[in-house]
Formats: C-alpha cells, structure tokens, sequence
C-alpha cells in the first residue's frame, strides 16, 4: 500500500516537474518574447520571414508588385543583424531574395524607385560572411525528368530494406559518411525552412557507453555500435505557444531522412528513444555539450552492416487501418 502510494507521489511528481521543465525552457530559448535575443532566434527568424517571400515566387500565380513592403521590413532586419551579432549568411540570403522580388516586379511593370535605392545601398552595406548557404536564395529549377531519373527502381524495397539494427561488423563508420549523411537528413522540409535540427554524435567508446547507460533501452547491442548520434532542436527557431511542439516534428522528420541517408550509404541504424522525464534528461545533460536550448528528439545508434544478420520482424499492421479518406460528418 505504501510502496503503491510512493509510486503514484513519485509519477505525480515527474509529470509536475516535466510539464514545468518543457515550459521554462520554450519559455527561456524559444523567440516567443524576443526575435532578436541571440544569433540563433534571430536567425531563423530572418529565415522564417525570407522564407515567405521567397516561397510567393514560387506560386504559379504570382501577383505582380508584391510583397513591397515585407522587402522594406526586411532589409531594415538584416541590417540590424548584422549590426548586433556581425556578418552572417541569413544577411546575405536576405538580400538574394529581396533582389529576385523586385526583379520579378521589375518586369511585372511595377518599379518602386525609392526600395530600389534602398536595396541598392544596403546590399553594399551587407558584409559577405565566411560561411555561406549551399545556393543562392530566390528560385530553383527542377525538371520532372530530373526527379524520375534519380528514383530507386523499387520504391517499396528502398524503405521495406532499412530495419532497427542490433548486431553491427566490427568497423568504423568514416566521418565523411555521417558527414553525408547529415547533409542528406539537411535535405528534410522544416517548417518555414527554419533548420531548427542539429547532430551530435559520438565515436568513443568510453562516451558511447555511458550515453547509452543514460538512454536505457541498446541493452544487448549497443556496446557493439560504432557510434551514438543524438538528435536535437533548437528551441531558438521557435515562436508562439502554438509551435511548442514543433521541434518534434521537425526533429522527428530529420531523424528519418537521417536513418534513410545512412541505410542508402550501407550502415545500420537503430533509433533509441528519449523518453525521458525531466530529470533524466537533466542528468544526461551535464558533462555533454548539447546546448540547454535544444530540445533533444531521439538518440540512434550506428555501425557497419555485417554479411547476414538477423532483425525483429516488427510486423505492420493492415494498410487499411491506417489509410482513410477524410469524409464530412453529418450531424
Ligand atoms: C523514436 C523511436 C525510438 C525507438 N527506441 C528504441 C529503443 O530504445 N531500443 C530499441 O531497441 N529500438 C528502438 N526503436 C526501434 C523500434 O523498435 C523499431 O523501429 C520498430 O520495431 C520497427 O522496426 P524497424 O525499425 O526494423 O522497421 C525505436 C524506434 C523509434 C522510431
């Protein structure tokens, strides 16, 4: 009676404390109270708003003269980013989208000399920065052909043949492998292209062990993986009590297209989960460099595929329990 008692206290606790955990921290790192509160909220939130135009030239009904006075707003931002965390490729993203618009409004016939100028003198003012995105901002164009020659032959094989794997060969998985295959998981949709997901991974054995004596749930395996990866959000990306919850879908997605990047370059995955109260986490934190303002998501462990292995079976359930056509309901 005590000891059921005891547990109820203890669970009653760990939601309690959990609840208040996830709280403070959207609360102390999202940019729900201030957009321009470090380099990181600051950032994705340039992003979120270029974002919005950039995503208008792409409508295939584009309405001539938009989206003068966003333009206006922000290269009034970019400039102040610059100005309070230095140069950065968001600044520069900024003014390649800016152009295109008022390119496309150029020859729409709809020309505002005064944001012309405008443009024209902050792009000068706009300082190049050491990094840069991997293309330019504004249009790319893609050509169905393209898209059909780069499919697998079997699309259903592609995904039926990545599992949860549990027995890895001996052998490291190169760094220039997960290297890749983070450039793949990049290739995940976030909302607004914000790019709140971060990797952070492990090699060593010594830091495989005891992440893993924190996550609970490789016992058997995981002392056998070449490696841990750890999969993050950055609360900084995020606004509003609505989004709250984004860094999960966000997260969860470029953990997917993570684990598919690794299966297409021939290593094994297993995902671990971090189901974890508010305590647990706390303690998997200290000692490890995972910022406090990512949300950790899920943690995987990685390695080298042997000859002939075997997997759980996991079984699906029936299509047709999962696949429904939306239908009105009639009260
Ligand atoms: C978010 C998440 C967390 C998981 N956590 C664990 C875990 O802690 N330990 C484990 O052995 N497998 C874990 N799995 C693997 C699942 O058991 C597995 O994905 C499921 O049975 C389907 O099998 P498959 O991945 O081989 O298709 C996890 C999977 C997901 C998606």
């Amino acid at each position: 009676m005590m000891n059921r008692l005891k547990n109820i206290l203890v669970a009653a606790w760990d939601f309690a404390d959990s609840y208040l955990y996830d709280i403070r921290r959207y609360w102390r790192h999202s940019q729900a109270f201030a957009r321009f509160r470090s380099r990181k909220t600051a950032r994705a939130y340039l992003l979120m708003s270029v974002h919005a135009l950039e995503k208008g030239l792409a409508l295939q009904e584009r309405k001539p003269g938009f989206g003068k006075a966003k333009c206006r707003e922000l290269l009034g931002e970019a400039l102040r980013f610059q100005q309070q965390f230095g140069p950065d490729p968001v600044c520069r993203y900024t003014v390649e989208v800016v152009g295109c618009v008022l390119e496309f409004n150029a020859a729409t016939g709809d020309t505002d000399a005064d944001l012309v100028a405008r443009f024209q003198s902050l792009k000068n003012e706009i300082t190049q920065s050491q990094t840069s995105f991997d293309a330019p901002g504004g249009l790319r164009q893609v050509c169905k052909r393209e898209i059909a020659a780069s499919l697998p032959p079997d699309a259903f094989q592609f995904f039926a043949t990545r599992h949860s794997v549990r027995q890895f060969a001996a052998g490291k998985i190169p760094e220039a492998s997960i290297r890749e295959a983070v450039r793949i998981a990049q290739r995940s949709p976030s909302v607004c292209n914000r790019q709140s997901c971060r990797l952070h991974y492990t090699t060593d054995p010594d830091i495989i062990a005891k992440t893993l004596a924190h996550q609970k749930g490789a016992g058997g395996f995981g002392e056998n993986a070449a490696a841990v990866f750890v999969v993050t959000s950055e609360l900084g990306a995020f606004n509003r009590a609505g989004e709250r919850n984004q860094a999960y879908v966000d997260g969860g997605i470029f953990a997917q297209t993570f684990a598919l990047g690794m299966h297409a370059l021939g290593f094994g995955t297993c995902y671990l989960n971090w189901s974890k109260t508010a305590r647990e986490d706390r303690q998997f934190r200290r000692g490890l460099n995972i910022p406090d303002s990512e949300m950790i998501i899920t943690l995987l462990a990685g390695g080298c595929l042997r000859e002939e292995f075997v997997v759980a079976a996991s079984p699906r359930i029936p299509t047709d329990e999962v696949l429904s056509q939306l239908r009105r309901r009639h009260s």
